[in-house]
């Protein structure tokens, strides 16, 4: 791939190339039972039929008023969808069911020590404590509409009774992925302005249960140096009644959930009527500059698309039993463990720990106890399953009728053995292509109408119109063989609305690119830029290769190489950072980090350790390099280093102020 936007150390440029793969089809049991069979959703989500078509979506959720605009574009590229209209996201993921599916269960929690009870909490008992919940959030911690509120909690179930609760206010939740560092918290406290944070005392992780309570202390005071004072931090206990974590309380801001919640007990929220539009969350996501951008997700859009991508894509009826392995700390697993599901009444697994703790049978395990149907996870977990325990799925009974793949390009040998050892040859598998500024599914394949093609993505999803652009702007046709820059030609309903508190930041990232008119009202002058890199297939299947900018994708977790580079530097010894991808056998892709030293300072193996802590600390583990270089000079160039790092060949150096150096450090990286 010759092209000039991927010579930058970028994931594309080291992406994997494999040769075109067979077309896999459905088995008839499965077309048989589909929510989506119909081929004609495509023609009827056709560009003609845009955007009225997204009323398919919208009339799967319940609205007290009808909206009178199904999308405004007066404020180009901000969209607005299904204007007028007014709904609860907590009443549509739970009120609404109780008249039939009360003693239903909603989420099924699995705890990570194996001799602790799986809980079921049915629709009914989610309601009560989502009420509870919310009557606290409104009546002690005094939150309102358009509040913001930052999360900081682990795979339990008191996390989507946090979002539930927050929802039936009007309250914007942020949640932050619970293995970030008490920093990265804080500054998303700071960039939400949240006076209140939400955490628990401690949870397990690989047989460890880890003091979490450390986190909201370090992230409270690294909010407050920064100007944002969090007055309330509630703790939810893991244990409750029982301490779990050795950090005090801080008293007048710390207050324990349970001990609050009694006070609430029987109480009862009505929902808030809140406008289509008005923001439901944050997500923070990685960006090419140090800070995250927090994507400000809609309510009534956003429902709508997560519902019908839940219902036709993920295809779950209300008698299945879904397990998404992702972490609710991520887009996906607020749209397809929390939102998605719950919205179309399936009963959703939660997992606190690792996958293969204490051994790579117990996702397995799982899936047999609670009779699991639909499963969904990323490559990463895929591979780290396949090495650690190839033959383990047969041991066991359960019944897969369908499975996902997403997060990151999946190689076809991987997805095989995901087809025929954990799906057992039966499940039909969608590989969901999209981002935390998406909402939902971009591409996809629909599983009883289109077939599977292991590596490739699929066709966009019906409302979802792709296209690749060179760098200067012109289309390349499916079947041309080549790469460029994957873009959406229209708005749909599950795309985020804007970063929040920086529109400039918003339009500059995804739409300057290839807008065609910034003085434009029109959708079609403003086409979405994702910032992956894409080949469409004669067929009109996408293949993603991965990140065009300065973004690397570990584990399926997109980390930013300026924030990796930043939190380097923290460390006195360092003067300079560089970070590039490379690819991993399990994770996909990994960080790997060259510094150089201030003067004065010697490499050691301690520094190193002292760097790569620093990160973990900073960031949080999962942003940990490969490895850390200490070089004598940078190249300052970071297409030589990946070159180096990936052990491929490094071009042309001449150009470099210091070209003897680039010898050195590929003698060392060997
Ligand atoms: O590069 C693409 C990759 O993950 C990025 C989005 O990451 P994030 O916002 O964290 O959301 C992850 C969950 C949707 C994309 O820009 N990516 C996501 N899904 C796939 C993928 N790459 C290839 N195939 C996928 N199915």
């Amino acid at each position: 791939m010759a092209e000039k936007q991927f010579a930058g150390g970028s994931e594309a440029e080291i992406a994997v190339h494999w040769g075109e793969e067979q077309l896999i089809h459905p088995t008839v049991e499965f077309i048989a039972q589909a929510n989506m069979t119909d081929a004609s959703i495509y023609k009827r989500f056709s560009l003609e039929n845009f955007p009225n078509c997204f009323k398919e979506y919208a009339d799967l959720l319940d609205w007290y008023e009808y909206w009178h605009t199904t999308l405004d574009t007066s404020d180009a590229p901000c969209w607005k969808w299904f204007v007028g209209g007014k709904i609860n996201a907590s009443y549509n993921c739970i009120d609404r069911h109780l008249a039939k599916n009360k003693n239903k269960t909603a989420i099924h929690f699995v705890p990570e020590p194996i001799d602790e009870r799986y809980e079921h909490i049915t629709y009914r008992e989610l309601y009560v404590r989502v009420n509870e919940f919310a009557a606290l959030l409104r009546d002690f911690a005094k939150l309102k509409k358009g509040d913001r509120v930052t999360l900081h909690m682990p795979m339990v179930p008191e996390l989507p009774i946090t979002m539930l609760a927050c929802a039936r206010l009007g309250v914007i939740h942020s949640q932050v992925f619970g293995g970030f560092s008490g920093r990265a918290c804080a500054d998303r406290i700071v960039d939400s302005q949240s006076r209140v944070l939400i955490t628990m005392d401690a949870y397990w992780r690989s047989g460890t249960l880890g003091d979490h309570k450390q986190n909201a202390d370090i992230a409270c005071g690294l909010a407050a140096t920064d100007g944002q004072k969090v007055d309330t931090v509630l703790v939810w206990q893991r244990y409750p009644g029982k301490a779990s974590s050795p950090t005090p309380m801080v008293k007048g801001r710390d207050h324990f959930v349970n001990e609050l919640l009694k006070d609430f007990y029987g109480a009862r929220v009505e929902p808030e009527k809140m406008p289509a539009e008005a923001p439901l969350f944050l997500m923070y996501t990685s960006g090419t500059t140090g800070k995250p951008k927090g994507c400000q997700h809609s309510t009534g859009g956003y429902l709508a698309y997560v519902a019908g991508t839940s219902k036709f894509v993920q295809d779950i009826h209300p008698e299945d039993v879904y397990w998404c392995m992702a972490d609710i700390g991520w887009i996906t697993g607020h749209s397809y463990i929390v939102y998605g599901p719950l919205a179309v009444c399936a009963s959703t697994v939660i997992y606190e720990g690792v996958p293969t703790f204490p051994d790579a049978g117990r996702a397995w395990r799982i899936a047999q106890d609670l009779g699991v149907n639909i499963f969904h996870t990323a490559p990463t977990a895929i591979r780290a399953l396949r090495k650690l325990g190839p033959d383990e799925p047969a041991k066991y009974t359960y019944n897969f009728k369908h499975m996902t793949t997403v997060g990151e390009p999946i190689e076809p040998e991987v997805w095989r053995w995901y087809y025929n050892v954990v799906g057992k040859g039966k499940a039909a598998i969608v590989d969901t292509w999209w981002q935390t500024e998406t909402g939902g599914f971009l591409c996809s394949t629909i599983p009883a109408i289109t077939p599977m093609k292991p590596g490739s993505a699929g066709p966009g999803m019906p409302g979802i119109h792709p296209i690749i652009y060179d760098e200067a702007g012109n289309v390349i046709p499916p079947g041309a063989g080549r790469a460029g820059n994957i873009c959406i030609q229209n708005p749909w309903p599950g795309g985020f609305q804007t970063i929040w508190g920086d529109r400039d930041r918003f339009v500059r990232t995804y739409y300057e690119r290839y807008c065609k008119n910034p003085k434009s009202k029109e959708w079609r002058d403003w086409p979405y830029m994702t910032g992956d890199a894409a080949v469409e297939a004669p067929d009109g299947y996408f293949r993603i290769l991965g990140r065009v900018d300065d973004v690397i994708n570990v584990s399926g977790h997109r980390l930013g190489t300026k924030e990796i580079e930043s939190a380097a530097l923290v460390v006195e010894e360092v003067a300079e950072a560089a970070v590039v991808p490379v690819a991993h056998e399990i994770k996909g892709r990994e960080p790997d980090l060259y510094v150089a030293l201030k003067p004065g300072f010697t490499p050691s193996r301690e520094l190193e350790k002292k760097i790569s802590d620093a990160i973990a600390r900073e960031i949080g583990k999962i942003a940990k390099p490969r490895k850390v270089w200490i070089v004598k000079d940078m190249p300052n160039m970071r297409r030589v280093l990946a070159a180096i790092s990936n052990k491929k060949d490094v071009g042309d150096v001449t150009t470099l102020a210091n070209p003897d150096i680039v010898e050195d450090i590929r003698k060392m990286a060997g």
